[in-house]
């Protein structure tokens, strides 16, 4: 089975840190996979997450299995927390969830429902969107798609063309939308837009899913659902992938799920055996520890009060590595604009740089950054960034 099978490419993301690890040059710094550093390059486990541990370590009385779809109780608090706790359709009970491995697995097990339920369905992405996504849908044997998102001129959300696109896909069709943080270019839309997409999406009745991963890093957890929202409030199904994995840190917990809004309570249920029975044939039953932390966290006055003090004070580290980035750029290049910069949301910059500057500065510089030129932002650090400005500078000056 395997004589001289050629090896598989490696992953455009994860497979960057894999590179940047055998990179020997002591100047190297990793922009690529979206993981937060603190200031010395640490991708610190969050206090709040270490006394839930403890508090854990001293309560917790099985490691038995928990129930396909996760424990119901933790799932629970996770729904107030991704939704709010008075959001109409939660507390009718028309939102079911799912325990799933981080976001990607939540993506993976809605994909998977979609291709049971709607078989014939063409998802549609934003383009360009986080790599993975395609992947998945082509693993899940669903077809695909793309709608514009990006205007590299204004460099930011492509209003206009994105509304016609939405206004064209068929009512049987399902719209990948990011719910904050856009990855990888960092353009959300306002209120405004997400208003204007809401109502194309009630009327021409194609089922939203949102990505949810980076719900407290663009403003704060409950400002960051408010696209969301306006878009649940107005469609009666839906589906949101939500992760742990930036917004406690959890990223090797793999904690996340699978939210789904249906028409009636019963849908809800009903729509949830079916998601049970794909992860039961997939991994059986999910992992404790993650979803147990995020649980406890919660559940807890004081331990959720810390883990929002310690995901504000990421989010402002995030935001003023933007300005420091803006400015260092400016700085060097008086002649350019870098205020785009500081108007992206969330951990990552879609910085323009081509194929060819993302290149050498990988070749030259040993800095990596995604294809397509998007940074790291929370992946900048004080005792690399002057280097990281003057590398760019330099890239832009041969390459122009
Ligand atoms: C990223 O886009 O870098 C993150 O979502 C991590 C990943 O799994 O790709």
């Amino acid at each position: 089975m395997f004589d001289r099978i050629q090896p598989a490419p490696p992953d455009p993301i994860l497979g960057l840190t894999d590179a940047y690890r055998a990179d020997p040059r002591p100047c190297k710094v990793n922009l690529g996979v979206g993981v937060f550093m603190d200031e010395t390059g640490t991708t610190p486990i969050l206090d709040a997450v270490r006394k839930a541990e403890h508090l854990l370590a001293a309560t917790e009385k099985t490691k038995s299995y928990l129930p396909i779809s996760g424990d119901p109780a933790t799932m629970r608090l996770v729904g107030e927390l991704v939704f709010g706790g008075d959001f109409a359709p939660l507390r009718e009970g028309r939102i079911a969830a799912a325990q799933a491995l981080g976001g990607t697995g939540a993506l993976r097990l809605g994909f998977a429902l979609a291709r049971q339920l709607r078989p014939g369905a063409t998802v549609w992405l934003p383009a360009p969107t986080w790599g993975n996504h395609g992947a998945i849908l082509r693993d899940v044997g669903l077809a695909q798609d793309t709608y514009p998102w990006y205007d590299p001129a204004s460099r930011s959300v492509a209003d206009a063309p994105l509304l016609d696109a939405l206004s064209a896909v068929p009512p049987t069709d399902i719209v990948l939308l990011h719910a904050c943080c856009h990855n990888p270019t960092g353009a959300d839309p306002d209120p405004a837009l997400w208003q204007q997409i809401a109502a194309i999406a009630e009327t021409r009745g194609w089922l939203p899913f949102f990505d949810f991963a980076y719900q407290g890093f663009g403003q704060n957890p409950v400002d960051d659902r408010a696209g969301l929202l306006t878009v649940l409030s107005r469609v009666p199904e839906a589906l949101v992938a939500t992760s742990f994995s930036k917004n406690m840190g959890l990223y090797s917990e793999r904690a996340g799920s699978l939210q789904l809004l249906a028409r009636t309570p019963d849908d809800a249920q009903a729509a949830l055996t079916h998601v049970r029975r794909i992860a039961r044939v997939l991994y059986s039953n999910p992992p404790r520890h993650g979803a147990a932390i995020a649980g406890t966290i919660l559940a807890d006055t004081e331990l959720r009060a810390l883990w929002l003090h310690e995901l504000a004070a990421m989010q402002r580290r995030i935001a003023g590595n933007r300005t420091l980035l803006a400015d260092g750029l400016a700085a060097r290049n008086p002649d350019r604009d870098f205020t785009y910069i500081v108007r992206q949301n969330g951990m990552f910059s879609y910085s323009g740089l081509t194929e060819a500057q993302v290149a050498w500065l990988r070749a030259e510089r040993a800095i990596y950054m995604v294809k397509g030129g998007r940074i790291n932002v929370a992946g900048l650090l004080p005792a690399t960034l002057p280097y990281v400005c003057d590398s760019i500078t330099e890239s832009l000056r041969l390459f122009p």
